[in-house]
């Protein structure tokens, strides 16, 4: 790890503020690799020119990179045509698009949208704008205390006028991970469509969507060792062909007249406007830094790494863990006796200690387990059991001092 650590300049000592950070909010974002971040600054240093527009040495050199890192994202899902890879500017904007454009289409009064009750407000409110115009309505799966999806209340769900199924891989809050398979299976059966929010596990967890079969999956490069900015989606190609534009504008066009206008194919017809060029060209080196580590390497780590710091923390006494799925990534959010997770949060910041506080964009689930928020410790591979014991002392730090 020591030696993955010096590929990431945040680690490099060279920055005053970020040599005594401990950053354990990577659930947030993750950190930069020198690869990604060289990249990025060589295409707005020397390389800087828009795309699929202009013909000279310079678009051509970013035309090709762009849709390499394409290519790059159709192999790692291992999608089945780079058509099914579609770039837009977050995972949110990704659930929006289908949720306008499929959504729109496809829901009737009456429909129903499957949620979870762990979702993130970015997989509620675009369905509930959606809903309210089609007049659809939105049902949510329940959970157990421990934060694992009833699944047998959701078989009992799904029914036929279940149009949409759209589910959290990995809870951002509580690090559960769902057994997306199965669901994604049943929804099938009855003729749902599935849209799998991968934006917690994307860097965590191996997918390849022609084994998993989700309809839509989402997910953004910033959690994934990528610049903000970038999201992704990838859907079904027979669906997105049939989808209307999300968003109008230069490049999703093969022809404008005031009287008509004829749509680009895919991917094009879904990237209305000039897009993140440079972060699309630098993810391309992300995704190639983390399979020159393996996603099993990464996923052993951190499993080590969440089972260090799952005994470190229950050693701390009132300290409760908000989340005990049995299948879990490296995120514990918890509590500590009664002080509120700002105040530890706050603390922590103090000793140097980088974690986020709140109710993480889920408020409906912060209402379910009846807790006005958490603090969340999320680890990637290049955090150290070292830093797990800094967490421990801090936190016993605090405790003592109240
Ligand atoms: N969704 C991100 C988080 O969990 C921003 O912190």
């Amino acid at each position: 790890m020591i030696k993955i650590r010096n590929d990431f300049p945040f680690f490099s000592g060279a920055n005053p503020i970020t040599e005594k950070i401990i950053y354990l909010d990577n659930a947030a974002t993750t950190l930069k690799p020198r690869v990604m971040l060289d990249e990025l600054l060589n295409y707005y240093q020397f390389e800087t020119a828009n795309i699929h527009r202009s013909n000279h040495h310079l678009a051509s050199i970013s035309t090709s990179k762009f849709e390499e890192t394409r290519t790059a994202l159709k192999c790692f899902l291992n999608a089945s045509s780079t058509n099914e890879i579609i770039f837009t500017k977050s995972a949110t904007e990704s659930i929006n698009l289908i949720a306008s454009s499929l959504g729109k289409s496809i829901l009737h009064p009456d429909d129903t949208i499957l949620l979870s009750q762990m979702e993130h407000h970015s997989n509620i409110v675009p369905w509930q704008l959606i809903a309210k115009t089609t007049g659809a309505r939105i049902q949510v799966v329940p959970m157990n205390d421990d934060g694992e999806l009833d699944l047998m209340e959701y078989k009992k769900m799904l029914n036929e006028r279940v149009k949409l199924v759209s589910i959290v891989h990995i809870s951002n809050t509580l690090g559960t991970i769902n057994p997306v398979a199965e669901m994604i299976t049943l929804a099938h059966e009855f003729g749902a469509y599935f849209i799998l929010d991968a934006a917690q596990s994307f860097l965590h967890e191996k997918i390849d969507v022609q084994l998993l079969d989700p309809d839509f999956l989402v997910c953004s490069a910033h959690k994934a060792l990528g610049s903000t900015g970038l999201g992704i989606l990838y859907g079904k190609k027979s669906l997105l062909e049939s989808m209307p534009p999300y968003m109008g504008g230069g490049e999703m066009i093969h022809h404008v007249s005031f009287e008509k206008t004829l749509y680009n194919d895919l991917p094009y017809k879904f990237e209305a406007g000039t897009p993140p060029i440079g972060q699309v060209i630098a993810f391309k080196k992300s995704l190639e830094y983390i399979l020159s580590i393996g996603l099993e390497k990464i996923q052993q780590y951190e499993n080590a790494l969440l089972s260090y710091a799952t005994h470190a923390l229950t050693q701390i006494p009132n300290l409760r863990i908000i989340g005990n799925a049995q299948k879990k990534s490296a995120i514990i959010s918890f509590l500590l006796g009664n002080i509120h997770p700002s105040d530890v949060g706050t603390l922590l910041d103090k000793q140097g200690l980088a974690l986020r506080v709140g109710t993480h964009c889920t408020e409906p689930l912060m209402t379910r387990l009846k807790i006005p928020g958490t603090v969340r410790a999320s680890f990637a591979f290049y955090n150290t059991l070292e830093e797990v014991d800094s967490l421990k002392h801090a936190l016993i730090k605090i405790q003592d001092f109240y």
